[in-house]
């Protein structure tokens, strides 16, 4: 049966509490890209930077997951099909609201890593600069979110995924932050459908086939329905 292939972006989140990164008021309004999610930025500055993800943890920590993580978590329960979701964020609400199997393209704020020997760990709800490694105790734990200039996770196996979907969605997401906001010319070229679900148009709308306005909490469970009857 078809395989749908879903991108989710920080929109899906905002209405669990969850601050976007560029609407008004956003993250990226508020703190400078280069002090808190780069490499250098924590080279720089390691507490400042753990001081930033330690307040996102703890207010992830908090927030419920909406009618929309939990509508594709039913997509990916009633499809015939394969559901594969994809997510930029670093929260854990699609597992909150029952998906399966989701893809942390950007890491989660849930793990720590050890810049010196890529080891892996759950993260305390408060990191601090010195904390040692649990492996080979250098004192160099870092968030597992991925920085800019630094290589997203499971891009393999995502493109395997794009090259396999009959569709494609893009959920909440700017489409200003590559490689994610190109997934939807990868699918496009392999033939899928593309839908496009967000408050306003993105940067990259014109390149779906169909673009859904509204609130995620609205249009995702319309959406799953239509998708459910359809099949
Ligand atoms: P952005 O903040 O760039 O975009 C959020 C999108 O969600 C916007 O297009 C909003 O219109 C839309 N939106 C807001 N509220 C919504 C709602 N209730 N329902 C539906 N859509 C809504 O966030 P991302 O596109 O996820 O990366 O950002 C991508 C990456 O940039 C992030 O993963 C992060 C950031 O820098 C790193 O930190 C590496």
């Amino acid at each position: 049966m078809e395989k749908i292939v879903i991108l989710t972006g920080a929109g899906i989140s905002a209405e669990s509490g969850l601050g976007t990164f560029r609407d008004e008021g956003g993250l990226w309004a508020q703190h400078r890209i280069e002090d808190v999610a780069t490499p250098e930025g924590f080279v720089r500055d390691p507490a400042l930077v753990h001081r930033f993800y330690n307040a996102r943890r703890v207010q992830a920590a908090k927030a419920q997951p909406n009618a929309a993580h939990e509508a594709l978590a039913r997509l990916q329960r009633d499809w015939p099909g394969e559901v594969v979701i994809v997510t930029q964020n670093v929260d854990s609400l699609h597992e909150a609201g029952g998906a399966q199997d989701v893809i942390h393209m950007h890491g989660t704020l849930a793990g720590a890593l050890c810049a010196a020997c890529d080891h892996r760990w759950t993260a305390p709800p408060e990191m601090s600069v010195g904390e040692p490694c649990p492996a080979c105790a250098a004192a160099t734990a870092r968030p597992d979110v991925v920085w800019f200039g630094e290589m997203p996770y499971q891009m393999d196996a995502i493109y395997n995924h794009l090259a396999g979907a009959r569709l494609f969605a893009a959920i909440g997401t700017s489409g200003q932050v590559y490689p994610a906001a190109a997934f939807v010319h990868e699918a496009a070229m392999s033939g899928a459908r593309t839908v496009e679900l967000n408050l306003d148009p993105s940067t990259g709308a014109s390149s779906f086939d169909d673009v859904v306005l509204g609130p995620a909490t609205e249009t995702v469970p319309r959406w799953v329905d239509q998708m459910l009857i359809s099949q």
